[in-house]
């Protein structure tokens, strides 16, 4: 089976892939993978720094995002500002209809506030399932995730077997990235961000569950912040590579 192969080819990879830069792991990905590759987008700053890259490498590049209902305004204007600079046609997941009519009439708008489960169950109704479909059909697929940004992400590798997703091949090309480095990409390419950065927020999710943090407080304080830092996730990384 092609997904099978694709795993032994990736297990098989020497280390050195570990200590690549982000574009040249880009670069091989694309090359081996396109157009079974996508790049998962919540539009944080790694996802437009890795945006910025994949469209540079190649046109074509395919960048898809869960849209849980729930985002705030400013993610909206960036699909906007990012989809007219790359000329990007942006493939978006939404929940099931009738699984969020579902939870709501039962639990309320704002189940998250209540209980992890409830937190967990609106997760994974609203970004979860609709991952599944948007990884169906992909050998691989691309995340923004850096080692740094939280304890339960400190084991990262840049290439590894997502073996929750059915042994795709998962990318995280900034593991080893600082959010120094984030920005200097950024500023040095002028890439379109998430005006909210600006203002206090350096991880950005949901809007009602996503808020500022002060100054020298951990980056992901805001995200969940009534949940303690070790089960500050939301479903879509479980697994540690
Ligand atoms: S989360 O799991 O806590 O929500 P985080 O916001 O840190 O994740 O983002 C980490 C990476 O997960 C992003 O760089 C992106 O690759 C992916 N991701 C998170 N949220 C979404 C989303 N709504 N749509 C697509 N990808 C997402
Ligand atoms: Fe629901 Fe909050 Fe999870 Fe968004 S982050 S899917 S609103 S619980």
């Amino acid at each position: 089976m092609a997904v099978r192969d694709r795993s032994q080819s990736v297990e098989a990879l020497p280390d050195e892939w570990e200590t690549k830069s982000a574009e040249a792991l880009l670069a091989w990905a694309l090359g081996e993978f396109h157009p079974r590759i996508a790049l998962a987008a919540s539009f944080g700053a790694e996802d437009v720094v890795l945006i910025d890259m994949l469209v540079k490498l190649d046109p074509r590049a395919r960048v898809f995002t869960l849209d849980t209902g729930r985002l705030p305004a400013e993610t909206y204007s960036l699909m906007e500002t990012i989809r007219a600079r790359y000329g990007l046609a942006i493939e978006v997941y939404f929940p099931q209809a009738d699984a969020v009519e579902a939870m709501v009439r039962e639990h309320g708008v704002n189940l998250f506030y209540t209980s992890i489960d409830s937190r967990k169950l609106c997760c994974g109704v609203r970004k979860v399932e609709p991952l599944s479909r948007a990884l169906r059909g992909l050998d691989a697929w691309i995340t923004g995730l850096r080692r740094e940004q939280a304890v339960t992400r400190a084991q990262v590798r840049k290439v590894g077997v997502d073996a929750e997703h059915g042994g795709l091949i998962k990318l995280n090309p900034l593991a080893d990235w600082t959010e120094d480095q984030v920005w200097a990409y950024i500023r040095a390419h002028t890439v379109p961000y998430n005006t909210l950065h600006d203002r206090g927020y350096p991880s950005i999710g949901c809007a009602p569950c996503t808020r500022a943090v002060a100054p020298g407080e951990d980056p992901r304080a805001g995200r969940w912040w009534w949940e303690s830092a070790d089960t500050k996730e939301c479903g879509l990384h479980v697994t540690k590579r």
